[in-house]
């Protein structure tokens, strides 16, 4: 019995096995950048101790930094994300509002505008918000400040993922 490959089997072989290897190569990327999302929920579902305690937050707003570590497609900064929340009490309940404005995007701050008192500016377009984070109407933002969700833990507030307004 031979044993010999015939030209024809060589060449099926030779290309389906390079074929192969370049649609794996082409579908590897494509699954990991699917999946990439669902692993990034699962990171989201962490809080974290901000610093602060609960009987440090009023009902003025004050600006947290925290450091989030995530990776971003493939990359992931070696000392991580500072991110900022404007940290209150707004009755029983404690807000952590996003800086970033829902118009375009840029950061907005407290009381930084001396005609606009207890409100949050963006100087980008003058866009403004109340200090629960709602925006004005008549002003570009048409959706109120994102807020992050809290939680307290031994007295102290700790900061979770980002829930979109
Ligand atoms: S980006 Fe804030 S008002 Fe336009």
């Amino acid at each position: 019995m031979s044993k010999k490959v015939s030209r024809r089997q060589f060449l099926t072989y030779t290309l389906g096995g390079t074929a192969g290897f370049l649609a794996s190569g082409l579908l590897f990327p494509m699954v990991r950048f699917a999946v990439d999302p669902m692993l990034k929920k699962g990171e989201a579902g962490n809080f974290l101790d901000v610093g602060l305690k609960v009987d440090e937050i009023t009902d003025t707003p004050i600006s947290v930094k925290f450091v989030i570590h995530r990776k971003d497609g493939w990359y992931e900064p070696p000392k991580g994300e500072t991110m900022t929340a404007w940290v209150l009490k707004e009755g029983n309940e404690i807000l952590a509002l996003s800086p970033v404005c829902k118009h375009l995007g840029c950061t907005v701050s407290y009381n930084t505008n001396p005609q606009f008192k207890n409100e949050f500016f963006c100087p980008c377009h003058f866009g403004r918000y109340t200090k629960d984070g709602t925006n004005v109407p008549g002003t570009p933002p048409a959706k109120p400040l994102d807020r992050y969700e809290t939680k307290i833990e031994n007295g102290k507030l700790l900061i979770g993922p980002l829930k979109k307004a």
